[in-house]
């Protein structure tokens, strides 16, 4: 998708970049690991064929990549963008009838950045953009059975089991954006900036102005 593709949000210790082609490398070196193979039910690929994915991830109208960065280490101008990469996140439009579907994705990749709250983080931001940039009204996560921190971590977003595959021992959630969850993920989105990156560069210099910030009037909970 190319509509993130100039698009930087700042949170509180996370930044979300575009998936660019500088990026790579290293997630290529993430992907080798075995447990995160199981963990996100992927196939190994070539570094060819991770950098022929990233470039249909940025093209394909159905997919939106973020690339988590640390921002404590991002803030440091002597740090490259590459060295403070911590995992990705994802939306799948799945429908192509209903563009308001998705399935939502996050990858903490470096297992020292776990349990800290990140990943919370993320999914947060990603909800808020999901709903707010995209349209997106219904969002699914597809968890494999044992990945117990996943699923209890999505269902601290509301999200509630929709089907269990024994098959292939994943468990769909689901979570409808209604009134209620609007007021709690949206009510306050000042824990979020967006700013333009330019991806001619790599590193948080890429940031030259704000475009959103928002003016929050209640405290989320999620
Ligand atoms: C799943 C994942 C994204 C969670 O991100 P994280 O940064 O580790 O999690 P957080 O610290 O933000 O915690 C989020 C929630 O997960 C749950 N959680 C976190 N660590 C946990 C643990 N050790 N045991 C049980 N639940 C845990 C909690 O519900 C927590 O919310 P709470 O602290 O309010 O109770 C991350 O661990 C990860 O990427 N793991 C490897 C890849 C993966 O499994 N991706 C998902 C594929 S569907």
């Amino acid at each position: 998708m190319r509509i993130n593709e100039d698009t930087l949000l700042e949170g509180k210790n996370v930044v979300l970049v575009p998936y660019n082609a500088h990026h790579v490398p290293r997630y290529h070196q993430w992907m080798g690991c075995p447990e995160l193979q199981q963990l996100t039910a992927s196939e190994p690929l070539t570094l060819e064929q991770e950098y022929e994915m990233q470039k249909s991830w940025r093209d394909d109208d159905d997919k939106c990549t973020f690339i988590i960065l640390d921002k404590q280490r991002w803030a440091d101008p002597t740090v490259l963008e590459e060295q403070c990469m911590v995992g990705d996140v994802n939306i799948f439009l799945t429908d192509p009838s209903d563009p308001s579907l998705a399935e939502l994705e996050i990858m903490i990749a470096d297992p020292s950045y776990r349990g800290k709250g990140l990943g919370k983080e993320v999914a947060r931001m990603m909800l808020c953009y999901g709903v707010t940039k995209l349209g997106i009204r219904k969002f699914e996560a597809k968890i494999g059975l044992d990945n117990k921190v996943s699923i209890a971590m999505f269902k601290r977003f509301h999200f509630h089991e929709l089907s269990v595959s024994q098959v292939f021992r994943e468990v769909t959630l689901g979570m409808t954006v209604d009134q209620a969850v609007r007021t709690l993920l949206l009510g306050d989105m000042a824990f979020m900036q967006e700013k333009v990156y330019r991806k001619d560069q790599g590193s948080q210099q890429e940031v030259t102005s704000q475009v959103t910030s928002s003016n929050a009037t209640s405290q989320a909970t999620m």
